[in-house]
């Protein structure tokens, strides 16, 4: 299935968007497009506009006001995830974002797109929730901040009016005296969607009895979950194990689970209970390690090199502002070192666009819906799936694929030679994909990746032929990683 057609629209400001967001041919605004463009090849979305964010000056600053971090709607997942100014101010972001989808996905998923799309299993909604954080909202009727508890209001849907779009996301800090946050997931496979999650924050006083606690749940309701019950009677108590075990109990008492197909609802229950005593300790210890401790203080933050700008690896020049329509227009792209021009309609997927209109077949498509990895080339450096992007956005970028990878006399790059020698491949359909991931990490400077971010890479591939083994030890190699302990039997 490939996208419906759409009239694609490309604003140069919020109100530009919120002006195109308010049509009544039920426009979709399009951010990091790792969940939209999914839903539109599967077609279970057919919007009949879609709005463009990805122009927007000004929407992916990570910035620190005095008591919360402000991210801009079209942050990037992995820019946050990298901010030394979250790991200082909210530890919990970059915890939760490691577990959010793989680093291909995160590369492009911005956060605000992934709190406005409210989905009930989706890490951000859920630490938003937690921390009693809020979204800045822009619409026809001007600027309003809402609250995350009333933001989410039922499976993939949220309070905001036709026409409003999030510009920004307010996390309250918990880097204060005596304050910590934590989260647990549990997964079936690194990157998946959690069976359950939980994120608890706790503030206590100078004798370390519990002053505030909030306790929220995700993945086992339509929308993430508050468990106030569970906050209230822990006030005034020691975190200790009794204080946890009691917390445990009243959580596992306040849901609800609708179950999965891999999670029946006992199941959830009782895994709820293991997550929330997780996260109440890893907030407990966070809260203890800052207790009696001044508040640091506030700084501007750095600009994040996935963050900053259209030219950063994972965003891409996007067409010029103004509406496009759904007609074909001509793109110009850098292709592996070489000036591409071809004509692209707005619903084209650009891994369609490399293999079909190009002719650069090395890049594969298997589901296209942003899980094989397949498709996986690299966008002004950063690896990207081709398939969750329209050829029409990398209109001024370079895009990379793996026909770029060998030298032009034909010898090998050194992750393909590496794959080579430890038959790292077998039908091969997977390993353009893994080639471009490995790329990235290979350039991405500093000390050679240990084994776990190897693996964590590949958790974003799927091999059907080779078992991972061998792919694990080619790239140990080919990155100069240290050892290759190998824990028998165990897939990335
Ligand atoms: C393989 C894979 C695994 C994934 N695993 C996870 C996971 O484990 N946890 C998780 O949380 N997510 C996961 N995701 C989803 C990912 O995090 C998405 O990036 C996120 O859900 C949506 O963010 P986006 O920027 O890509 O938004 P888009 O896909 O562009 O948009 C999503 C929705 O939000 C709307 N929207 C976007 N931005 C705004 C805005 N500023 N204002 C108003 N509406 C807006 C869009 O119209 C659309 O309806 C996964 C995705 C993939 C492909
Ligand atoms: S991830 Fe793009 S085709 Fe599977
Ligand atoms: S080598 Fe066949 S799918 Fe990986």
């Amino acid at each position: 299935m490939k996208p419906a057609p759409f009239r694609y629209v490309v604003p140069a400001s919020v109100d530009e968007a919120v002006a195109a967001l308010g049509t009544g041919d039920d426009p979709r605004a399009l951010a990091g497009g790792q969940s939209l463009v999914p839903m539109l090849n599967l077609r279970l979305a057919a919007p009949g506009t879609v709005v463009d964010l990805n122009r927007l000056p000004g929407l992916d600053g990570i910035e620190e006001e005095d008591e919360v971090l402000v991210v801009g709607a079209m942050a990037r997942q992995r820019a946050l995830e990298r901010s030394s100014v979250a790991a200082r101010r909210c530890p919990v972001l970059p915890e939760c974002l490691a577990h959010v989808g793989h680093t291909v996905t995160r590369n492009r998923g911005t956060v605000g797109g992934s709190v406005a799309h409210a989905d009930p299993a989706g890490e951000l909604p859920l630490v938003l929730l937690a921390l009693d954080g809020e979204v800045e909202v822009a619409g026809p009727g001007g600027r309003r901040l809402v609250r995350a508890r009333d933001l989410f209001t039922g499976f993939l849907t949220t309070s905001l009016e036709p026409g409003e779009m999030v510009t920004a996301c307010r996390f309250p800090a918990t880097d204060g005296p005596g304050v910590g946050a934590g989260f647990a997931e549990l997964a079936m496979r690194s990157g998946d969607f959690a069976l359950a999650s939980a994120c608890a924050v706790v503030r206590l006083g100078e004798g370390g009895q519990v002053d505030g606690a909030r306790v929220a749940v995700g993945a086992v309701a339509d929308r993430p979950l508050l468990l106030p019950g569970v906050g209230h009677l822990l006030a005034g108590r020691k975190l200790d194990d009794e204080a946890v075990g009691a917390a445990v109990r009243a959580a596992r008492e306040s849901v609800d689970p609708v179950g999965s197909l891999q999670a029946p609802p006992a199941y959830q229950r009782h895994v709820v209970g293991v997550l929330v005593a997780r996260a109440l300790r890893r907030a407990g210890e966070r809260a203890l390690g800052t207790v009696g401790r001044q508040p640091p203080p506030v700084r501007r933050s750095a600009p994040c090199p996935v963050a900053s700008g259209q030219t950063a690896p994972g965003s891409a020049k996007s067409p010029a502002p103004g509406e496009v329509g759904s007609a074909p227009r001509r793109v110009v792209v850098e292709v592996n070192g070489r000036r591409r021009v071809a004509a692209a309609e707005p619903r084209r997927l650009l891994s369609d666009f490399l293999r079909h209109d190009l002719g650069l077949r090395g890049t594969h498509v298997g589901c296209e819906h942003g899980v094989c990895g397949a498709c996986t080339v690299r966008l002004n450096g950063a690896a990207v799936r081709s398939c969750l992007m329209l050829a029409v956005q990398v209109d001024g970028a370079r895009v990379d694929t793996v026909e770029g990878l060998a030298e032009p006399d034909g010898r090998l790059h050194p992750l393909q030679e590496a794959l080579h020698r430890h038959h790292g491949l077998q039908c091969g359909f997977c390993t353009p994909g893994i080639l471009m991931s490995a790329a990235e990490l290979a350039s991405a400077g500093g000390p050679p990746p240990d084994e776990r971010e190897i693996r964590s890479l590949l958790a974003g591939h799927l091999c059907r032929c080779t078992g991972y083994h061998a792919i694990v030890d080619a790239l140990v190699e080919a990155l100069g990683t240290a050892s290759a302990g190998r824990p028998g039997g165990q897939g990335p």
